[in-house]
């Protein structure tokens, strides 16, 4: 079952295979980049799309671009942001690797639109052949993006995606979160105000440039508008990239996949920053920012992971919360100190070595982290927690009680 009939759509063109797709493929397919007499332009056309930021946080991509766009100070930066640090998450990877020129479309039109005078294509360095793709389609259209432009690698880090550590890193830090205010628009690249803005955001916004926030919002079930790039992991036939229309429904994911309602017992939704959910409870649910939020799911960068009825959401839950610990980037201490002790507290639960004590503390310190770090880091971890002791309430405390794991015993006992 296709996910998406709509074509001229992200992932259309050649196949998603590693190699990129060359500019003289791109333009064949899309035609050449539109660049308005007045740069402005695709502002108030990226504002009626609805198009809502894709690294995380879901802000609007065109309010974004307008407040750069009316700053007081006349230099600012664009940074293109494929860090992509999150282990759940290959989408931008995958769509710099493939089409690496939707993406410095992206890049220019928002330079043009800001009045930037410098771009950085900021791409995860363990993603090889993104680096590869981004810089090759860089060096093609040099003389085209006509302002400083380069691509700086990130280090393997979660948080070094955060807006700030990206930042700093490419000012010459480490690519560790920095305290706001200032905000990165305000002063961020060589402390010029700058936007920083994912690349699945910028790609999107090339295409709504050529065909039109109608054309983007033709898109979309039950209601919603526009498309989206997920992740889909677990219980699948292949874990994948996927483009599709924003209100498909985690079962129709399901099906796309081949996870079976009878085989999934939990989804994970937004990866590691997002929620847990009981699958019986989502199977329905549309994948759409402003639904899941109001359900307070989220959609977060398009992480659909299924957790299958084998396996034991505790553990699974510790082994999130132990990534969450060790990728702190050590300098807020409720950080520090509250992720590792909920990371190892989890541990113990999940290893059957904790009792209710434990649990009390898990809640406790969940509550204690929230809000309290330079960055949501903390926030993410906290959310991820408490989803986690709703989906999997009996299960930990089963855990508490017995020293044993229900899923995993009764496999046991069974064999
Ligand atoms: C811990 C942490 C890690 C992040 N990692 C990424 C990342 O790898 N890529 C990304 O685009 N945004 C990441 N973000 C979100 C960015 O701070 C920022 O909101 C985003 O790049 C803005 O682009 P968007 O508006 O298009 O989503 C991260 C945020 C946090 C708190
Ligand atoms: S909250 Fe955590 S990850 Fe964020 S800056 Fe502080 S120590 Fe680093």
């Amino acid at each position: 079952m296709p996910l998406l009939e709509h074509s001229e759509r992200m992932l259309d063109g050649p196949p998603l295979d590693g190699r990129s797709e060359r500019l003289d493929a791109h333009l064949a397919r899309l035609g050449a980049l539109p660049r308005g007499a007045d740069n402005r332009d695709l502002i108030p056309s990226l504002e009626s799309s609805g198009l809502l930021g894709r690294g995380g946080a879901g802000f609007p991509v065109g309010r974004k671009w307008r407040a750069l766009a009316e700053r007081n100070a006349s230099r600012a930066v664009v940074v293109a942001n494929g860090a992509e640090g999150e282990q759940a998450s290959f989408k931008d990877r995958v769509l710099m690797a493939g089409r690496p020129h939707l993406v410095v479309d992206g890049a220019i039109l928002a330079a043009d639109a800001i009045g930037a005078d410098e771009i950085v294509f900021y791409v995860g360095s363990e993603h090889d052949a993104a680096v590869l793709a981004m810089s090759r389609a860089i060096e093609e259209r040099r003389a085209e993006i006509g302002r400083p432009v380069s691509v700086v690698t990130a280090p393997v880090s979660y948080v070094a995606g955060e807006a700030t550590a990206a930042v700093h890193y490419i000012n010459g830090g480490d690519a560790r979160p920095t305290t706001t205010p200032p905000r990165v628009s305000q002063r961020g690249v060589h402390g010029l105000p700058t936007l920083v803005q994912n690349v699945e955001s910028l790609a999107y916004a090339a295409l709504i440039a050529r065909f039109g926030e109608r054309w983007y919002r033709s898109a979309g079930r039950y209601g919603s508008k526009g498309t989206a790039l997920i992740s889909v992991t677990g219980a699948v036939r292949e874990s994948g990239v996927r483009e599709i229309e924003l209100g498909t429904t985690v079962g129709e994911i399901a099906a796309a996949t081949g996870a079976s309602p009878s085989g999934v017992q939990a989804v994970v939704l937004g990866g590691y920053f997002g929620t847990w959910a009981a699958a019986g409870n989502v199977w329905g649910l549309p994948l759409d920012p402003a639904i899941m939020q109001s359900r307070e799911l989220t959609f977060g960068c398009g992480i659909v992971g299924f957790l299958p009825t084998s396996a034991c959401g505790v553990a699974a839950t510790a082994e999130i919360m132990a990534f969450m610990a060790k990728e702190s980037a050590g300098q807020c201490g409720p950080c520090v100190y509250g992720l590792r002790a909920l990371g190892d507290a989890t541990a113990r639960v999940a290893g059957g070595r904790a009792g209710a004590e434990e649990l009390g503390q898990i809640e406790r310190w969940t509550s204690q982290v929230r809000g309290r770090g330079a960055c949501h880091h903390p926030d993410g971890a906290a959310q991820l927690m408490t989803s986690a002791l709703n989906v999997f309430g009996d299960e930990f405390v089963h855990h508490a009680r017995t020293g044993r794991c229900s899923i995993t015993s009764a496999r046991i006992e069974a064999a």
